[in-house]
């Protein structure tokens, strides 16, 4: 059996987990940094790599001590090397490196992209989980439509030319006056909504695979100031799921064209967003081919994923030296 501790720290989670043979959760430790950064309205940087410098040593213990295991039962360490913020990614791989030279263990860098499509390996059916797949990958971020031919080998088909989704969910839920995190906020308030409220633009971008966001929310932008000052306030509730429509309805669209296109055996739905539950909901109704995703726990940032991605790295002979640098604009093609 391979066990691999997983390091994450890219943005605002500090993340440890072992993970046995890329399938197996040992242990997974997530501490959220989102009461620091909801003052701000988003990810403060300075104050996001200073909390990671607190919580990484006692997040790693835990997660040791949660596996019942020593040093020695351990094969390796993988670590997110981007993208993500500079100096939050500087707090994990150092840590890395620390233990990778003091035990004597083993490095691995990873791609914080990947390792979101490898929390699909994760979940209880992945043995049913054969290539070619299709992965989508929509984060805070990052919004990625890639064709997986194999274990670590990508074709990109396309991505967001402006916003990322997530993106788009915190901007628009600011718009409306929820908290941060936008995208949990919306969807709350998208339950007790008519998605048919408002039209808002889809972006289809000539039926490529590529997405926008900037656009629609602008439109809701609009409509906000146009609704501004009714003396019955605000529908919070009918332009959150009229917002939400319009994203999920692009992203559904593009992917189930996609799953057509590539003839995939499948498709992986990853990153902060596939918590969604529109998404979730639609996207199993409308892609004639399975569709994989997470529980919400390895939706968003975890250091699971991390090391479960790191086994198949392991697998395939990467090992990274103490150089390994980290790189805040990885791009996973
Ligand atoms: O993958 P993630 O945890 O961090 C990044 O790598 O970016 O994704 C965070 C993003 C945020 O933009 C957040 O608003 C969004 O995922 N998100 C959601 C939901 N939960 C998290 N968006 C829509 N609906 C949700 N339920
Ligand atoms: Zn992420």
């Amino acid at each position: 059996m391979i066990r691999i501790l997983g390091i994450e720290t890219s943005c605002d989670e500090t993340a440890a987990a072992v993970v046995a043979d890329g399938r197996q959760i040992l242990s997974s430790i997530v501490a959220s940094q989102v009461d620091l950064h909801a003052r701000y309205g988003g990810v403060f940087p300075e104050v996001a790599s200073r909390a990671h410098v607190e919580t990484i040593y006692p997040i790693i213990r835990d997660a040791m001590e949660a596996a019942f295991l020593g040093w020695d039962d351990l094969d390796a360490v993988a670590v997110t090397r981007g993208p993500g913020l500079v100096g939050s990614l500087l707090v994990g791989v150092n840590a890395a490196k620390g233990l990778a030279l003091g035990r004597q263990l083993p490095l691995i860098g990873i791609n914080h992209l990947e390792a979101h499509l490898y929390s699909a390996w994760l979940m209880e059916d992945a043995e049913a989980l054969t290539f070619p797949l299709l992965g989508l990958i929509v984060s805070g971020g990052h919004t990625e439509l890639v064709l997986m031919t194999d274990h670590g080998a990508y074709q990109r088909l396309g991505g967001t030319i402006d916003d990322a989704a997530g993106e788009a969910f915190d901007k628009v839920a600011r718009l409306l006056g929820l908290s941060y995190p936008g995208g949990p906020a919306i969807d709350q308030a998208a339950r007790n909504g008519d998605a048919a409220a408002f039209r808002f633009p889809r972006a289809w971008l000539d039926d490529s695979y590529d997405f926008s966001f900037s656009g629609l929310k602008t439109a809701v932008m609009r409509q906000v100031d146009r609704l501004a000052g009714q003396p019955t306030g605000l529908p919070v509730a009918d332009l959150a799921a009229s917002f939400q429509e319009a994203v999920v309805d692009v992203l559904v669209t593009k992917t189930a064209r996609a799953a057509e296109a590539f003839d995939v055996t499948g498709a992986i739905v990853a990153g902060g967003v596939s918590a969604n539950r529109a998404l979730r909901a639609s996207i199993r109704d409308k892609v004639s081919r399975p569709v994989y995703i997470p529980p919400l726990e390895l939706c968003t940032d975890n250091a699971a994923m991390i090391a479960a991605c790191g086994f198949w790295r392991f697998q395939a002979g990467q090992r990274d030296g103490l150089e390994m640098d980290v790189d805040p604009s990885l791009p996973l093609v």
